[in-house]
């Protein structure tokens, strides 16, 4: 059976990606700091994406205890501190630098696992018709920055660049494909009360069931699908 794993695993994207994945015939095992989803339907793994040393473990022991993930996705994501009067959204190195962790470093590490598992999979002949897949929730920060997000804006813009990396340059030989999945209204507004769970529940299996590589940065609306946006996003004001 397929094993997909949910890093960041809650009410929202979690919840609604993992029945989807598991409707379609897909083991799914979900990591974050607590559980939120049935264990006996979703087996939990106790993760903290502020620790990256932690992803190496997590991998190993979904491995043992589910099998070897061909799917990733990487829901988690840190904020600032919010109220801030200067631009910077933090107090401390250290607290930006737990946020960059959880946006911008476990999700590296985090790929670089899912690829040694893809890697492992089609040495043994078990990588299933849609190859292995790397899905990150992304969101427009990395399309023009907004005010008062500046650790997930640096966050997110990190994760696209690693995105990019792997899709553009790096295994067009094999069926491994890699994604920074942002939804936006049907304007190319960001999302700012919070994504739609089904919606990209669905785009995350289509995207997995496909083997080739496709536009790496998906931006995504719930009503048309895929679509390449322009950079300078309408405003929250717009309808
Ligand atoms: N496209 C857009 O415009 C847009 C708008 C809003 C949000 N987003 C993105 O959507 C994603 C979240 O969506 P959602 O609605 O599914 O949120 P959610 O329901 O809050 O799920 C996120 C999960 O991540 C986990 N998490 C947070 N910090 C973690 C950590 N340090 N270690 C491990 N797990 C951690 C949380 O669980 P624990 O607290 O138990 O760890 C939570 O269950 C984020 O990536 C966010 O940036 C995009």
């Amino acid at each position: 059976m397929s094993v997909a794993l949910i890093i960041g695993a809650g009410e929202a994207v979690g919840r609604a990606s993992a029945e989807k994945f598991a409707a379609a015939g897909y083991e799914v095992a979900v990591a974050s700091r607590s559980q939120k989803l049935d264990p006996a339907k979703f087996p939990f793994f106790k993760f903290d994406a502020t620790d990256p040393t932690q992803i190496v473990s997590l991998f190993e022991k979904v491995h043992k205890e589910v099998g070897v993930p061909s799917v990733v996705i990487y829901n988690a994501a840190a904020v600032g501190k919010a109220g801030q009067v200067t631009p910077f959204d933090f107090d401390t190195a250290e607290a930006f630098q737990k946020g960059m962790n959880v946006n911008a470093i476990s999700p590296a590490v985090a790929a670089r696992e899912a690829v040694k598992g893809f890697l492992e999979l089609e040495a043994q002949g078990k990588l299933g018709s849609g190859g292995g897949t790397y899905l990150f929730t992304g969101n427009a920060l990395n399309d023009k920055p907004l005010p008062g997000l500046f650790t997930l804006g640096v966050g997110k813009n990190t994760t696209a660049a690693t995105v990019e990396y792997l899709a553009r340059t790096a295994y067009n030989d094999k069926p491994f494909s890699f994604y920074y999945v942002d939804e936006r209204g049907s304007n190319g507004r960001p999302m700012y009360e919070g994504v739609n769970g089904d919606a990209h529940a669905d785009v995350f299996l289509q995207l997995a069931q496909d083997p080739k590589q496709g536009p790496w940065q998906y931006t995504f609306s719930r009503d048309n699908g895929y679509s390449a946006f322009p950079k300078d996003f309408p405003s929250k004001d717009s309808p």
